[in-house]
């Protein structure tokens, strides 16, 4: 079968290429790849800066978000063949530590977690890939390729879990306002579950008068290609997005006073800023604002994810995805290209 491979570590490895059939070892479910989903996680192990292979081997099959028809299954595992799937990406660490015990590997203690198509455990960019019942979520048949945006959805799905436990320890919590920078797939998911909690979203991007403004105002949301947008509307939450330094130093004074700031972008590190730690101790200390990064997801966040995307629009969520490319061309769809929201490799083509 094929797959796309890189050499963790090397910039321009990456190949499509042969491979043998999934081990036996991954999992007992045979799933047949329909479509994989790229992020900048994807570039970054494809530049060479991120991404480890599995031990004892060169190269890693890249990929992450991942949707599947199920091929074979063992009987009673709650899955069928047919069931259209997405793999869950981390796998607890050996130990385990406290956090993976209880099933919470996206909280992993130690580090030494393993993810699919990014640390030490091939990715779902092959033809076919095999997976753990329980590491396998189904999902709603309606949702059809859109289901290859589960796997970032569990990513706010778990960022809106924790804003709302950070949120609650205070009794009179009634957040109105949401402000999320960035509108990627990220940001756009984001802002998707803040209109399934009733507030009052606003969108900020720098990119004026494209696709993104629509998508975000047919939401019902309100979009802003202002920096200003920043410091006058006083967010209780605000999710950042971008992962841009200069984004990131501007939110974490922005919120209204026990404001929630929860950062979801992984920036490169060495870019420095000059920055007032005092202030922004004194704000955080006396509003009571609370920042927080996140990552990763478990597997109640991937069926909280399924059921706001089952509950979604399809029309609106199908505008996500901007671009496809057929296996043969996978490198297309790492290009950017203007427009771009969600970019997909399409495996039935
Ligand atoms: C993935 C996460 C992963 C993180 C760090 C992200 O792109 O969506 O599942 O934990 O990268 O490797």
């Amino acid at each position: 079968m094929r797959a796309i491979t890189v050499l963790p570590g090397i910039a321009c490895s990456a190949r499509l290429e042969e491979v043998p059939e999934p081990a036996q070892s991954d999992g007992a479910v045979l799933v047949r790849t329909l479509a994989l989903g790229v992020c900048g996680t994807d570039r970054e192990i494809l530049n060479g800066s991120y991404g480890f292979a599995p031990p004892g081997q060169q190269r890693l099959v890249l990929g992450h978000e991942s949707l599947g028809v199920v091929e074979t299954a063992p009987d009673r595992c709650g899955l069928v063949p047919g069931d259209l799937v997405v793999g869950v990406v981390r796998r607890p660490d050996p130990e385990p530590c406290v956090a993976c015990a209880v099933g919470e590997w996206d909280m992993c203690r130690n580090g030494r977690y393993t993810e699919r198509g990014i640390k030490e455990r091939h990715g779902y960019g092959a033809e076919r890939f095999r997976i753990e019942p329980e590491f396998a979520i189904k999902i709603d048949p309606e949702l059809g390729v859109l289901g290859v945006l589960l796997e970032p959805a569990s990513i706010l799905a778990k960022a809106w879990d924790h804003i709302e436990r950070v949120g609650h320890r205070a009794r009179a919590w009634q957040p109105k306002i949401l402000l999320i920078t960035g509108a990627g797939p990220i940001g756009l998911l984001a802002a998707l579950m803040g209109m399934q909690r009733d507030l009052d979203v606003h969108v900020l991007d720098h990119n004026k008068g494209g696709p993104k403004e629509a998508i975000v105002r047919d939401l019902g949301g309100t979009y802003h290609s202002e920096p200003s947008a920043l410091e006058r509307l006083a967010p209780d939450i605000l999710i950042e997005c971008t992962g841009a330094p200069a984004v990131i130093r501007a939110c974490l004074e922005a919120t209204s006073a026990a404001g929630i700031v929860c950062l979801t972008g992984v920036t490169e590190p060495a870019k420095m800023f000059e920055f007032d730690i005092g202030g922004f101790n004194r704000t955080t200390v006396l509003d009571n604002n609370v920042v927080f990064g996140t990552v990763n997801a478990n597997r109640r966040h991937y069926e909280m994810a399924a059921d706001a995307l089952a509950r979604a629009d399809k029309a609106w969520l199908r505008r996500l995805i901007t671009r496809s490319a057929p296996l043969e061309r996978w490198s297309e769809a790492l290009e950017h290209r203007k427009g771009d929201i969600k970019v997909i490799i399409d495996f039935r083509t």
